[in-house]
């Protein structure tokens, strides 16, 4: 919980200002924010006009070398004349390069073939893992016993496995055509689709190790109040679905925490309830706009981690964080990117996390893959379950059923769910002097008596309130459907290896403790450990990211529609003091 005696000062480079009524904040229009500083290396566009698209290819594959020779990527993050990013050259996998000093290299074969993929007939039906039947039980442990028998050479042991996600999100790969440019999963669009592909051959794997070519894993169910527990078919000593390193105060009966919030104990229906909140927020009002929920565009010579869509940092990295050990130096397994593959739940997880890419596409009709060519065409290798390298595409994923698989439809509880403001708006007229002031006398209050400048760039060592303007007021429904009012917390600037976690509130003024299930919560950032540190001498360099957070339904919801600014608070939850936000803005997105 976040103590008032923490909430008063902001490192802000502000003179000294009078404290707001509540002593949680200073206030200031957000400046704006600096130019971005690129991500390592610096970059630099190679092209000079759009005539150069076909020549840009050429460049990428030979003369991108030369290029990049200099330490200087090519092409800018959304760049129309950008490239997919390619398959990484597996012979040029770094051994050293996790966080971790971890060597994740998977076993090199010069041949890759390109994967087809072909449907055996019969679909693989994922289902709850709560809800399995014994049969199924005995056949997934005997498959993930099998899988953990293997050599450790072979790509396809469940070491090997691990490695897969530590390679891709380690840092042991670069782009093809862009030495010392670090090739990452996370925190873009090809969240969604690495990992989907990357499940896809784990489960074959299993699959063929017990002669069964409709198994499928099952989904941790944890969107569901009676899935919201770590499963217990994990939680058996004596069986290969178990791993050691996990939180021991985690364990079933525990309820789920997607939002890692330490500061209170809430009952068990209430946890459930701020759960089901949080995945409305994620699912629905975060999640307007296809790089909202998806993440945002990541291109060929592009700056990693250009900002993470709503699944991805909530719940998913907050369900990371829950079930790793705290006791281990970086939150082992499932607590850090490179070990989070050691431990089954993992792929269990992540089922349902891909399943969440299903159930979003079905939740309304605006809720559409991108249709970008550099997604469509980013490839990646993977070990298939013939042990054969194989190349496979973004758009070759997008159907689970053409890669011969589907869901069991449960419930979705969490539709109705939308949350509800904290504070109980007044009208504004009843207010009598025995009555509590509105919201917007509230709100004027703060603003008038809060002072000082917020300087950007912030360090974020405790809480910080900054009014932003609004691009447009009084907005009409058919705008609203158009265009989703985002606010974007730009240039987040973090070392990737600690564990991290800031929230965002909107309107927060009676400086309370803002709960999943308020409105006035607008969502958060979360980083999983992860990272490269070729240099064990050096730090490891700071890397920088956005957050997008769709504020329209939440705008809605405070009845702040024709306001022209709005009051953002942040409130740093995990490694205090080691955030810097570069600015804050609302825009229009689509
Ligand atoms: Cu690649 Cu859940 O992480």
């Amino acid at each position: 919980m976040v103590g008032m005696s923490q909430l008063i000062s902001t490192t802000l480079s502000s003179p000294a200002s009078p404290a707001c009524p509540f002593q949680r904040c200073r206030r200031s229009q957000a400046t704006a924010p600096r130019r971005l500083r690129a991500g390592r290396p610096a970059v630099i566009s190679c092209e000079s006009g759009p005539s150069e698209r076909v020549d840009r290819r050429e460049v990428l594959l030979g003369l991108g070398g030369m290029c990049a020779a200099g330490g200087l990527g090519v092409g800018r993050r959304g760049d129309a004349l950008a490239l997919p990013i390619q398959a990484p050259n597996l012979s040029e996998c770094q051994t050293s390069g996790t966080s971790s000093g971890n060597n994740c290299c998977p076993p090199y074969s010069a041949t890759i073939l390109d994967y087809k993929f072909t449907p055996t007939g019969k679909l693989r039906v994922r289902r709850p893992a709560h809800k399995v039947d014994e049969a199924y039980l005995a056949k997934y442990k005997k498959a993930v016993e099998l899988m953990r028998a293997l050599p450790a050479d072979d790509p396809r042991s469940f070491v090997q496995q691990a490695n897969v996600h530590c390679a891709y999100c380690d840092g042991a790969y670069d782009q093809v055509g862009f030495p010392g440019l670090e090739l990452q999963v996370h925190e873009s669009w090809l969240f969604f689709p690495f990992h989907r592909l990357y499940l896809h051959f784990h489960e074959r794997i299993l699959g063929k190790l017990i002669g069964d070519d409709s198994f499928a894993l099952p989904f941790w169910n944890w969107d569901a109040p009676d899935g919201m527990i770590l499963p217990r078919i994990y939680t058996d000593p004596s069986s290969s679905l178990y791993d050691p390193l996990r939180n021991p105060a985690h364990q079933p009966p525990e309820v789920l925490d997607m939002d890692l919030d330490d500061g209170d104990a809430p009952t068990r229906q209430k946890q459930i309830e701020r759960n089901l909140s949080l995945m409305y927020r994620q699912m629905v009002s975060n999640a307007k706009t296809t790089p909202l929920f998806m993440g945002l565009p990541y291109r060929a010579g592009g700056n990693l981690k250009p900002g993470a869509g709503s699944m991805e940092n909530s719940p998913h990295s907050s369900i990371h964080i829950w079930v790793g050990d705290p006791s281990q130096p970086d939150g082992e397994d499932m607590g850090t990117f490179y070990a989070a593959g050691r431990d089954p739940i993992f792929y269990a997880h992540h089922a349902n996390v891909d399943r969440m890419w299903q159930v979003w596409k079905k939740l309304s009709p605006r809720n559409v893959d991108f249709t970008d060519r550099d997604w469509l065409d980013t490839s990646f290798l993977f070990y298939d379950e013939d042990a054969r390298l194989v190349r496979v595409k973004v758009r070759d994923c997008l159907e689970p059923e053409k890669l011969g698989f589907t869901y069991q439809e449960v419930d979705i509880p969490w539709i109705k769910k939308r949350a509800t403001p904290r504070a109980t708006p007044t009208s504004e007229s009843s207010s009598t002097s025995s009555s509590p002031p509105s919201r917007k006398k509230r709100r004027a209050k703060l603003l008038k008596s809060a002072g000082g400048a917020v300087t950007f760039p912030l360090t974020l060592s405790s809480v910080a309130c900054i009014t932003v303007k609004r691009p447009k007021v009084s907005r009409s429904q058919t705008d609203k459907d158009k265009e989703e009012e985002t606010l974007v917390v730009e240039g987040i600037e973090f070392n990737p290896k600690n564990r991290l976690k800031f929230d965002v509130y909107v309107d927060d003024t009676d400086a309370g403790e803002v709960k999943p299930d308020d409105s006035e919560f607008a969502g958060s950032f979360i980083n999983v450990p992860h990272g490269r540190n070729h240099d064990k001498k050096k730090k490891m360099e700071p890397v920088t990211t956005t957050l997008r957070l769709g504020i329209t339904d939440l705008l809605e919801d405070l009845k702040l529609d024709d306001d022209d600014e709005v009051l953002v608070t942040l409130i740093p939850r995990k490694g205090k003091g080691k955030i810097k936000i570069g600015g804050i803005r609302i825009e229009l997105s689509s």
